[in-house]
């Protein structure tokens, strides 16, 4: 089946870098553009050029710096600032003018203090004008869903004919639900004139924690053009993310029927070097790249796992450019995950022995939460030592000694009295941990 191509428009350099703490320096912007290209991305909006020195300069060095994808930079709909953005994209093989102008009458009333028939013409008029230094240009409707529809088709039939190639919809305030903002993209298709001739693109903000959905949404009603942030930062709540996207699409290629230019083995990479450019961390339950997102603590789940990796996982770490699964050793794992853990370590046990270090593994879990490659070779050795000094002392052969676990003394004490880890140690770990 033919595939339709998405334009990935990647705003993290703008909006992203728009979110509290993740403001990058010129030298910082140069670092990750040349990952961003890497990645694949067809489109790096790379600032805001009338806004600082700063931001002129990233977007005239990106300009020069990467040479496959397009480099937007981001205009109002007024003269100074098209101006701006076109002298520091002249250098650029390929250069994107991206006006903005808000339409609500929210914006409109309250911000602009503007007529509708103003801002029609105010917009008209400074396409118009970027089209003279640039053929590639993208206009943004912002507050776009808030807008009453009939306005913003006039509005934007009008943008097309002064030249407009994209259309930009934002969902700026993230208001937007999935079936609302497809049928807003149905609309505009149906309504704007010269629409078959200019992209749709979707450009959501997270606020309600759908703008991944709303972003898919928008595809299934007819955009083809996203914009999205790497590890989803922006404005607020942030932006759509650019890595969960691209993965949806590609992991439910059965309902999505489209591709993008994305490397996903560069997703992991990408995000890492966002995350140390700005000092923000990831979430680490985030979809696709956060710490979490291969890590299996259910010993049902990590019992699945090793046995078949498909039986818990939807994507495989290295599709996304993670090196590989994490088994987390917890309470909640199973013998399974202990044994194959510790055959990694050099150890080879008998069932029998295994039951027995397991049982001194949940008490040492119960206490410390995850259990790491040292604390196993503790319990190794702790056994060792038990069954020398039993060895020695055969009389109290089959006690179980105090200094069992001198990581913690109080699960050492628990040795004895929790009948709840002598259950679990019977258990088959295909009937444990959900
Ligand atoms: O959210 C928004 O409306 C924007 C525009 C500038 C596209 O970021
Ligand atoms: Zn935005």
């Amino acid at each position: 089946m033919e595939r339709a191509r998405i334009t990935v428009f990647d705003t993290t350099l703008r909006d992203g870098e728009q979110s509290p703490g993740c403001s990058m320096t010129v030298q910082e912007k140069l670092r990750l553009a040349p990952q961003l290209e890497k990645l694949g991305v067809d489109v790096i909006e790379a600032g805001f050029p009338i806004a600082s020195d700063g931001d002129f300069e990233a977007v005239q060095s990106i300009s020069k710096l990467v040479t496959r994808p397009i480099v937007a930079g981001l205009a109002r709909a007024c003269k100074p600032d098209i101006e701006r953005a076109a002298q520091a994209l002249k250098n650029a093989r390929r250069s994107r003018i991206h006006v903005f102008l808000a339409t609500s009458d929210i914006h409109l009333q309250y911000k602009l203090r503007m007529t509708r028939q103003q801002c029609l013409e105010q917009a008209r008029d400074a396409v118009a004008f970027a089209k003279s230094f640039c053929q590639d240009i993208e206009f943004s409707p912002e507050d776009a869903t808030r807008t009453d529809p009939e306005f913003l088709c006039e509005l934007l039939s009008a943008v097309v004919s002064a030249g407009a190639t994209t259309l930009n919809i934002p969902d700026t305030v993230g208001y937007t639900v999935p079936a609302e903002f497809g049928n807003l993209i149905s609309t505009i298709r149906g309504k704007v004139k010269g629409i078959d001739k200019v992209v749709i693109s979707a450009h959501c903000h997270n606020d309600l924690g759908v703008a991944v959905a709303n972003t898919l949404a928008a595809i299934a009603a007819g955009a083809r053009q996203v914009e999205c942030a790497i590890n989803g930062i922006g404005e607020r709540a942030g932006n759509a993310a650019l890595e969960e996207i691209v993965m949806a699409l590609k992991v439910r290629a059965d309902q999505y029927p489209y591709e993008t230019g994305i490397v996903t083995e560069e997703l992991y990479t990408t995000s890492q070097m966002l995350s140390e450019i700005t000092g923000v961390a990831v979430q680490p339950n985030k979809a696709i790249i956060g710490r979490n997102a291969f890590a299996h603590a259910a010993g049902i789940h990590q019992d699945g796992m090793l046995k078949n990796p498909l039986t818990y996982e939807i994507i495989t770490p290295k599709t996304v450019g993670v090196p590989d699964s994490t088994l987390v050793l917890g309470k909640h794992s199973g013998r399974h995950a202990l044994g194959q853990r510790y055959e990694k370590l050099g150890y080879h046990f008998d069932r029998r022995e295994l039951d027995e270090i397991y049982r001194k593994f949940l008490l040492l879990a119960d206490e410390i939460k995850t259990v790491h490659d040292h604390h196993l070779l503790e319990l190794v050795r702790d056994r060792s030592k038990q069954s020398s000094e039993g060895d020695d002392a055969k009389n109290n052969q089959n006690q179980p000694s105090r200094k069992a676990f001198p990581a913690n003394a109080k699960a050492a004490n628990a040795l004895s009295v929790n009948s709840m880890a002598e259950h679990h140690a019977e258990q088959e770990d295909h009937l444990w941990g959900v």
